[in-house]
């Protein structure tokens, strides 16, 4: 499973380098600050989400309908047995949210926001290239990741309908009613005293949205019965509540260097996380909880070994 997951991910990365080839050509000024964020070694993991989640999808016998054909070779991405056109489709698709995500991550470092110097152990994109170009490279991205999910559909042979229900996935997630409103409760929340109720909402918001969105696109895409679809959202909301509670944890426990971003920010910026609620033990109890709720939703589902080992890399992760 370890190699197949880092040939996974190798295969993620060469995917987000050729789209940015494809559609960058032309922005010369755009482009370093943009590969900037996208090609720094990040772990990739929404995408990895997606792509086990349509695996797991695939492989469920609720879905055993004879749209076979296209990947059931029991791959951890049940992607290498799909034709080469088609494997390279949905790769581009998987890039849709890692892009969203690289966006966020350079709005979320600006010195209006939180402030930080460091990520993926690389100077961040304001650092590098000045505030304007970061605001610009984000802002660039956010339409790529839009075009990457409507191209990645075309190109899987996916019907029009959906296509839209991918992207329309992929947007309400980012949007107002997911990360850019969590990250907009996440700012007015620095200083505050807000309670649990509070932090869950900001971590749904800011975090857990775009991952579960990440695990109902993989079902989607696979063309999975509802309610498939659905058990694929309670597992992605469940472990993206531990993401973001174990991001919290590790900016007090961590090392700066192996996470590739400072430690200790937090407190330093007066956010409200989980352990400023609950207390460091308090966040690991909530975290194992958590995961616990997200694997028992998928521990049935023929095909998920990829996005088990997925969830339990989420859960004890150290960056
Ligand atoms: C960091 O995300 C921001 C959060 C939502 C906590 P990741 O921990 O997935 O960052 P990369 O992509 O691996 O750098
Ligand atoms: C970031 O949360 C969430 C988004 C970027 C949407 P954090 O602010 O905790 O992420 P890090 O710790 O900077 O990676
Ligand atoms: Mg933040
Ligand atoms: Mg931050
Ligand atoms: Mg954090």
């Amino acid at each position: 499973m370890d190699k197949d997951l880092a040939a996974t991910r190798r295969a993620v990365d060469r995917a987000l380098a050729l789209w940015l080839e494809e559609s960058l050509a032309g922005s010369s000024a755009l482009a370093p600050p943009v590969r900037h964020a996208v090609l720094a070694p990040g772990k990739r993991i929404r995408p990895l989400l997606l792509l086990a989640a349509r695996a797991a999808a695939l492989g469920d016998g609720m879905n055993r309908d004879g749209r076979s054909g296209d990947g059931r070779s029991g791959d951890p991405a049940s992607a290498n047995s799909l034709p080469e056109g088609r494997r390279d489709a949905l790769f581009r698709l998987a890039c849709g949210p890692e892009l969203i995500h690289a966006y966020s991550l350079i709005h979320d470092d600006l010195p209006c926001m939180d402030d930080d110097s460091v990520r993926r152990g690389r100077p961040t994109v304001h650092v590098q290239f000045g505030e304007r170009a970061a605001i610009i490279a984000g802002a660039a991205l956010m339409p790529l990741a839009v075009q990457a999910v409507g191209d990645g559909a075309v190109g899987l042979g996916l019907p029009d309908d959906v296509a839209g229900r991918l992207i329309a996935t992929l947007t309400t997630a980012s949007g107002a009613a997911g990360m850019v409103g969590g990250q907009c409760l996440d700012i007015q929340a620095e200083g505050s005293g807000a309670d649990l109720e509070m932090i869950e909402r900001i971590h749904l918001g800011k975090t857990a949205q775009l991952i579960t969105a990440c695990c109902t696109m993989g079902g989607i895409a696979a063309q999975a019965a509802n309610e498939t679809v659905d058990r694929l959202a309670r597992f992605g909301v469940a472990i993206g509540r531990a993401f973001q509670t174990v991001d919290d944890i590790l900016d007090v426990t961590g090392s700066s260097d192996r996470m590739g971003k400072a430690q200790g920010r937090d407190a330093a910026q007066g956010k409200v996380t989980i352990v400023s609620v609950l207390g460091l033990e308090g966040a690991r109890e909530r975290a194992a909880q958590l995961g616990r709720t997200a694997l028992r939703e998928v521990e049935l589902l023929e095909g998920a070994d990829m996005l088990r080992e997925l969830g339990r890399r989420i859960l004890s992760r150290e960056r």
